[in-house]
């Protein structure tokens, strides 16, 4: 059985938390061991209740039995969908089913579209309008379009009487955090680096919206006292810690001295290049973080993501494989170019047998990127004193960029 939390998180409103730790692969691409979990919220008013998100499909049935510990299932009156991907939306044929399809779905007008391509049903449903304002039993509710964090349809809603915003994937992070709420400071240190993965790996590809939307609710002039996100924990002591970690996220601010290391070896060959890169950067105070594809580590490309959005610069070691680059150091090349796309700087190493990697080739996969390659340098089979040289000078060059 996996672990639920029912919580009040401020006078009426309740925090219905699943623990996942089935999911492997999070959108069937991402390796999670650390597990995820799904945030529910229900606001109880005079009118009827108020449900915002629901659980992936796997826990409907625990959803809906959970549910009913907080609200007769009869007082539904309405539920918002802030998004509508299936790790949320999930349950939503189930509450609707248990619930005699009688409250009414409020969201994004292409919520409405994507609800009835999923799940093939036609709820009662009203689309809300950006910044629109309701009030249910006595209670205000503010809807406020979030595009892109990370789908079209993405919104939120602040409970005005609270102080809080319910912010679905915004503001979220992988991991079954020990708390439900930011109150203690190791949980909160333990579960940052998990934000920084999910931010990146899921909302990455639309990162300038981070910012922008982000910008949005500033300018909103809103007090927000609480955020309360779809994933992982909920902030009431210092919801600001959040907003700024996703901000810094958003606008891939490097942390001084981290550079990102990546590489293939297949046989310890190209690795020797790369501890000469490893060992130069070191010397020049730097702090390095690197990830391997061998035979005996396979890298978590989420991990690889998570730790390019705030490196100060990139090396990336690829062994030439069947006359092109080793795949798994492509694919994720593919991907960094897909959800980090920063201006930060990048040195190749090319280690080859019998056919260097042409220099277009290693540019085309960085095309219409904003990475800037600072330098290639190609090495055949293990490093030569010579070829030690040039890969110093590659570092050098990298290091001079960053500085720039
Ligand atoms: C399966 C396999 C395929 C390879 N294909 C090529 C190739 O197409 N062209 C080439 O120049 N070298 C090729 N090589 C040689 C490697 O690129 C070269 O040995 C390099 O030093 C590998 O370093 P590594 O073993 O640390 O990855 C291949 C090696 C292996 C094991
Ligand atoms: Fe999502
Ligand atoms: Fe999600």
């Amino acid at each position: 059985m996996p672990r639920v939390y029912v919580d009040k998180v401020v006078g009426d409103l309740y925090i219905l938390r699943v623990d996942d730790d089935e999911t492997r692969y999070f959108e069937a691409l991402w390796s999670i061991p650390e597990g995820v979990t799904y945030n529910s919220y229900v606001l109880l008013t005079s009118e009827g209740a108020v449900v915002f998100d629901t659980w992936k499909h796997i826990y409907a049935d625990l959803y809906v039995e959970t549910l009913r510990r907080v609200v007769d299932l009869r007082d539904v009156k309405y539920i918002v969908v802030h998004h509508t991907e299936p790790d949320h939306s999930g349950s939503l044929p189930k509450l609707l089913e248990v619930t005699g399809n009688a409250p009414t779905v409020l969201g994004h007008p292409i919520a409405k579209q994507l609800i009835s391509a999923f799940y093939g049903i036609e709820p009662r449903f009203r689309a809300v309008k950006d910044l629109e304002e309701i009030v249910v039993g006595g209670k205000k509710l503010k809807f406020i379009y979030i595009p892109w964090l990370h789908w079209p349809d993405t919104i939120a809603t602040y409970i005005v009487d609270y102080g809080a915003l319910l912010t679905c994937d915004a503001f979220g992070g992988f991991g079954l955090p020990k708390t439900i709420y930011d109150d203690d400071d190791a949980v909160v240190e333990w579960y940052k680096p998990f934000v920084r993965k999910y931010a990146v790996d899921i909302v990455g590809r639309y990162r300038e919206y981070i910012v922008k939307n982000i910008e949005k609710i500033m300018s909103l002039n809103i007090d927000v006292k609480i955020v309360a996100p779809a994933h992982g924990l909920v902030w009431r002591r210092n919801p600001k810690q959040i907003i700024d970690l996703y901000y810094d996220i958003g606008s891939a601010k490097p942390s001084e001295g981290k550079v990102l290391v990546i590489y293939s070896s297949m046989y310890g060959i190209q690795e020797k290049s790369m501890n000469v890169v490893v060992e130069e950067l070191r010397a020049r105070g730097f702090k390095t973080v690197i990830h391997r594809f061998t035979d005996r580590e396979q890298a978590s490309l989420g991990d690889v993501l998570a730790d390019a959005i705030d490196a100060e610069a990139i090396v990336i070691g690829i062994s030439t494989y069947d006359a092109a680059p080793f795949p798994l150091v492509e694919l994720a090349i593919k991907l960094l170019v897909a959800k980090v796309n920063a201006e930060k700087p990048v040195l190749i190493i090319n280690t080859f047998g019998w056919g260097k990697l042409s220099e277009d080739t290693i540019k085309s996969l960085f095309s219409s990127s904003r990475f800037r390659i600072v330098d290639i340098v190609s090495v055949r089979g293990a490093p030569q004193r010579s070829d030690v040289e040039r890969i110093k000078q590659g570092v050098e060059k990298l290091v001079n960029s960053i500085r720039k």
